[in-house]
């Protein structure tokens, strides 16, 4: 647990938006306004940034996060832009449009950011706030809307406070949202629309002259958060081990005696969320194709929730 501490109101000037880069730089979560709502905002390349943010938010889940960036030639750095890509973005970017693409090899991202996938959703927001605070970081935020996991978006400096005060660094204050509606998400090639949002399904097919597929069919969701792209190790994952059967390679927390590995020696929760996705890839290397992981018992509070949906999904029979 994160001990509570007052979240600072910042104001959008010189002065406010150099403390809120030094405290994201520390690793500390500020949110700030976008166009189209509120962002909790994190060093993206930071395993325990990232990790906090789905502390603070209480997210049940690790569901890939919207990676900020302040314009297409930095965004380039981190995916790879096929030409449609490259055309909504010139039409849309800056904008209220979040694109899915595949991660480039080396982003330096960090991998809760995206899931573990090899796709990564990047946005250019709009608002003056926010690319100012974007270029006075100097690198990529990654940043879900500004509220408590099942409650409603932010369009306010006041309904972070509402949310989330005690439980981040800080907000800067821009003032209210324009759009009040979170950005509209593509994935391309083909081109599909995750979600609808605060661009126009009619403005992005008309950019890219072809239809957008949607989610037609219930059944087979392309809701964000929902696709089965999620990392799964290719080795069988076994839960709760308190110790290894023969053979598999062990994954331990807190005073876990022998393990080939560790999430967090001190039982830390932040830590072993921040560690979760290198600590599978690294097992499942030791472990092979055809071998084994267990992995020590993890409470179930906190962001321990969120550890144990993504252990169960990994060891969900294949
Ligand atoms: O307007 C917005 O998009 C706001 C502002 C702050 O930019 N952000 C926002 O983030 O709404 P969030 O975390 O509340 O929603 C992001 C959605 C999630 O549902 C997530 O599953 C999806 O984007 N997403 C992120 N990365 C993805 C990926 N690689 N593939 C598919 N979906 C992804
Ligand atoms: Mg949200």
């Amino acid at each position: 647990m994160t001990e509570a501490k007052a979240t600072r109101l910042i104001a959008p000037d010189a002065a406010g938006l150099s403390d809120a880069a030094a405290l994201l730089r520390a690793g500390d979560l500020v949110a700030f306004p976008t166009e189209t709502v509120y962002g909790l905002g994190g060093d993206a390349r930071n395993d325990h940034a990232v990790a906090r943010i789905f502390e603070a938010k209480g997210r049940p889940r690790f569901n890939p996060l919207i990676v900020h960036l302040p314009d297409v030639a930095q965004a380039r750095a981190f995916a790879h832009f096929s030409p449609d890509a490259e055309r909504l973005a010139a039409a849309f970017w800056p904008g209220p449009l979040t694109l899915v693409l595949p991660l480039r090899e080396g982003s330096g991202l960090s991998p809760l950011v995206t899931a573990g996938n090899d796709s990564v959703a990047i946005r250019v927001p709009a608002h003056p706030v926010a690319q100012a605070l974007l270029l006075a970081f100097g690198g990529p935020l990654a940043a879900p809307s500004a509220n408590p996991s099942g409650k409603v978006s932010p369009t306010r400096a006041a309904h972070v406070l509402a949310g989330l005060a005690g439980r981040i660094a800080a907000v800067v204050d821009g003032g209210p949202c324009d759009v009040g509606l979170e950005s509209s998400i593509v994935a391309l090639d083909p081109a599909r629309l995750l979600r609808p949002g605060g661009l126009p399904a009619e403005a992005i097919e008309a950019c890219l002259g072809a239809p957008l597929a949607t989610c037609a069919d219930p059944a087979r969701p392309l809701a964000p958060g929902q696709l089965p792209s999620h990392y799964a190790p290719a080795a069988s994952l076994r839960m709760n081990a308190h110790a290894p059967r023969p053979g598999e390679v062990w994954i331990g927390f807190g005073a876990s005696e022998g393990a080939d590995l560790s999430l967090s020696a001190s039982g830390d929760l932040v830590e072993a969320a921040a560690t979760l996705f290198h600590a599978l890839r690294e097992a499942d290397a030791v472990a092979g194709p055809a071998g084994h992981i267990a992995v020590a018992p993890i409470p179930d509070h906190g962001l321990g929730r969120a550890i144990n949906d993504r252990l169960r999904r990994a060891a969900a029979p294949r």
